[in-house]
């Protein structure tokens, strides 16, 4: 197994830096998206994964207040004193998830020593399969183990979204951290995050996901955080016209959009349709997922599409591709991009017995119409973080 791999190579480099073994290893998965789009941070619902590639991270007290972390893929170093973490925004900002996760999970708690630290991992970055929070969330399960800090998922995932937050840089939702913590093996996570109550739904083993991986994203940029921004003018807008109290966009229906969106921006008013939207196509998807409905199911995947390419405007013209092409192929249900958009990868729901040929297919596409090929790769959903 390739993540196998990739934990002795961790444990080896470990050994080589700091001249002894860890007394604590953590993994954690990447996640896809499946269906709810920009939900999480409207208290709306979601249906994701945690998927078969993640990252680890092995940590041994480090014997004084000093603490040292090694990104193994770079063996880079950085060196800070845990009675100052700071990020840092120029350099090795890979340092900032793991000195925010960190800074979180002491917080109120006496610990006085340092840790040696080192993560490795097989998540592409900037594929929109959340490689951050797996690193948050492998960081956070790993020192937790190594400090004896007692953490429940849910508390954890806050912690990761606030290293996203204050440390990162980007005002992100909770739905990553949850996904990567909740995953299990061949079964859909949905999330209600008003609630953060999550179960487990069953797919059946007739389906499987391709994710095929576009161009790079970058989430930090900041057309996340204006998105966001928007869902909350408008939920602001729909709080004053509507009757009902209003706190989030999950408290609006299409309907009440359709008739109290008069007096917003068009721009604002198509942004918070989106959410909306996805929050009706979950609600609508768990129904046609009971009815073992695969084709309904995907149906809405390309509706969801839809919707963040004309009113979200998060999608970008290879993800736009990529998804046209995938439903003019033969056993795929659905497709439609995966995490916060603007580049990274679309999600695929597809028979497994046609996952090859749509593979081949989806990445010839591609490579015929920008010269470069698109790493399309068959997804299982997997179980969730852990220590080991
Ligand atoms: C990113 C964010 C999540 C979520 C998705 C979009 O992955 O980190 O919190 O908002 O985008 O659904």
């Amino acid at each position: 197994m390739q993540n196998e791999s990739v934990y002795r190579e961790l444990l080896e480099k470990f050994v080589k830096q700091f001249g002894r073994e860890p007394s604590a290893v953590a993994y954690a998965p990447g996640r896809i998206e499946v269906l709810g789009n920009h939900t999480d941070y409207n208290e709306g619902f979601v249906f994701s994964a945690a998927i078969d590639c993640g990252t680890f991270f092995a940590a041994a007290p480090s014997g004084s207040s000093e603490c040292r972390l090694v990104a193994a893929d770079l063996m880079h170093e950085v060196v800070f004193d845990l009675h100052d973490i700071r990020p840092d925004k120029e350099n090795d900002t890979w340092q900032n998830y793991v000195k925010g996760t960190f800074a979180g999970l002491i917080e109120g708690h006496d610990v006085k020593e340092g840790f040696l630290g080192m993560f490795l991992g097989n998540i592409p970055l900037g594929s929109g399969l959340s490689s951050s929070a797996a690193l948050e969330m492998c960081t956070g399960l790993c020192l937790a183990k190594l400090y004896g800090i007692a953490v429940e998922p849910v508390p954890l995932a806050k912690i990761g979204q606030k290293a996203e937050h204050e440390y990162a840089g980007c005002k992100c939702g909770l739905l990553d951290q949850i996904s990567s913590l909740a995953g299990k093996a061949g079964m859909l996570v949905k999330t209600d995050f008003r609630s953060l109550v999550y179960e487990t739904v069953n797919m059946g083993n007739d389906v499987c996901f391709l994710m095929c991986n576009t161009v790079k994203h970058e989430l930090v940029s900041g057309e996340y955080d204006q998105r966001r921004a928007a869902c909350e003018a408008a939920a602001a807008h729909f709080a004053k016209e509507l009757r009902h109290p209003v706190t989030h966009l999950r408290d609006v229906s299409m309907a009440e959009w359709a008739i109290y969106k008069r007096g917003l921006d068009e721009t604002v008013a198509n942004r918070a349709a989106h959410p909306i939207g996805e929050d009706e196509r979950v609600l609508l998807g768990a129904e046609r997922l009971k009815r073992g409905d695969l084709a309904g199911f995907g149906q809405l995947m390309f509706d969801s599409h839809y919707s963040s390419r004309y009113l979200f405007e998060n999608s970008c013209e290879e993800l736009d591709f990529v998804v046209d092409e995938a439903r003019k192929i033969p056993g795929v249900y659905g497709a439609r991009l995966s995490g916060g958009g603007f580049g990274g990868s679309v999600v695929v729901l597809v028979n497994p017995r046609d996952a090859e040929t749509a593979s081949v297919a989806l990445a010839n596409a591609y490579k015929a119409k920008y010269g470069t090929p698109c790493n399309v790769s068959v997804i299982h959903p997997s179980d969730g973080a852990h220590t080991l």
